[in-house]
């Protein structure tokens, strides 16, 4: 069944990013402030409400669901809801900064999680630590280990490169992404939240910086091939993993948008870039059970999906929710 969600572009929205919490066991620099204030639990959807607009999602033709978050895997229960949504017929995918991994990679994949994105922004342990201020490394590269002999039908890692922090070590990543057989992915920072620790604009790293770099050590050829999202992909020659570049500041990816998120506390948010939302937990809460309602109200939505997201590269705050907020 083709989406029924179409924008006033003509862009079919067949895509979900699902945020199932706000909460985090790390706190990278670039994602959140050193000290968080995490939602209080009435505020936040339900596993059950969770299930319940993922399943609208499905029904209105959307085929692929991530779940995001801040972390998912340290939302309570979690895998009685990937469970659930394993049954539904979307693909089904999740994002995770792999510090549950070494115990959760088989049953997520048991559940029907069919591949993850694992964030690692740097493999020296002090650096890793710092960047993400709580995280382990060693923890992360056994979760990366127990995902890779877990079964699913792709591992990915996501790299965010920030100047003077960790631009020094792009090739050690490609170098252990290629050693790993798994696909890498380098994402520019977007301006989300206020941050406090870096000048968005002096830690910018820009894609086409990156992969020259890249393409000096390792002949880059430049593959045709998307993934319906905003990565590039790249190719080499002496390995089959693939590079991707993730730009929003340098290439605007917006016209071929094909998603929208929800956030924990069931804002449906149109744009990454842009406050555009409806307040999905309102129609939950006052008609629950009323399937139709939810899906009356994601359709509605629809009608608000702005054009583009229009990030600058300066200091001021522009979108002033944290990517924990906005579902990664
Ligand atoms: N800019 C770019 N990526 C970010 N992430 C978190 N905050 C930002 C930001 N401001 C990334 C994480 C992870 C994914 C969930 O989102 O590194 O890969
Ligand atoms: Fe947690 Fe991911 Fe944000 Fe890091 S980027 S603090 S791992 S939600």
């Amino acid at each position: 069944m083709a989406s029924e969600l179409i924008d006033r572009f003509g862009r079919h929205v067949e895509y979900l990013r699902l945020s199932v919490t706000d909460r985090c066991d790390f706190r990278c620099v670039y994602c959140m402030a050193e000290k968080m204030e995490f939602l209080p639990r009435a505020e936040v959807l339900s596993l059950e409400e969770l299930y319940d607009v993922g399943a609208a999602f499905s029904r209105l033709g959307v085929r692929k669901i991530r779940l995001t978050g801040g972390e998912p895997l340290v939302r309570r229960d979690v895998l009685t809801l990937v469970e659930r949504l394993g049954q539904l017929p979307v693909e089904l995918v999740l994002t995770t900064n792999g510090s549950q991994l070494h115990t959760m990679a088989q049953d997520l994949a048991a559940a029907g999680v069919q591949r993850l994105n694992i964030s690692l922004d740097s493999l020296q342990p002090e650096r890793f630590a710092r960047l993400t201020r709580t995280g382990r490394l060693t923890q992360v590269l056994d979760g990366i280990e127990a995902a890779r002999s877990a079964g699913f039908h792709g591992v990915k890692l996501n790299s965010v490169i920030l100047r003077g922090r960790n631009d020094d070590e792009v090739l050690a990543l490609v170098e252990f992404a290629r050693d790993a057989g798994l696909d890498i992915s380098f994402i520019e920072e977007m301006p989300l939240g206020q941050i406090t620790e870096h000048g968005r604009l002096e830690s910018f790293c820009s894609s086409d910086e990156l992969r020259e770099v890249i393409d000096s050590r390792y002949p880059l050829h430049d593959s045709p091939e998307r993934s319906g999202g905003p990565a590039r992909y790249f190719r080499m020659a002496d390995s089959d993993i693939r590079i991707g570049f993730i730009s929003p500041h340098s290439h605007n990816f917006c016209s071929e948008c094909n998603r929208v998120r929800v956030t924990v506390e069931g804002r449906l948010l149109l744009c990454l870039g842009n406050e555009h939302s409806v307040d999905l937990r309102a129609v939950l809460r006052e008609f629950p059970g009323e399937a139709a309602r939810l899906e009356q109200a994601i359709i509605a939505a629809m009608a608000l999906k702005p054009e583009k997201h229009e990030f600058r590269l300066d200091d001021e705050p522009q979108i002033l929710r944290f990517m924990n907020m906005t579902g990664g």
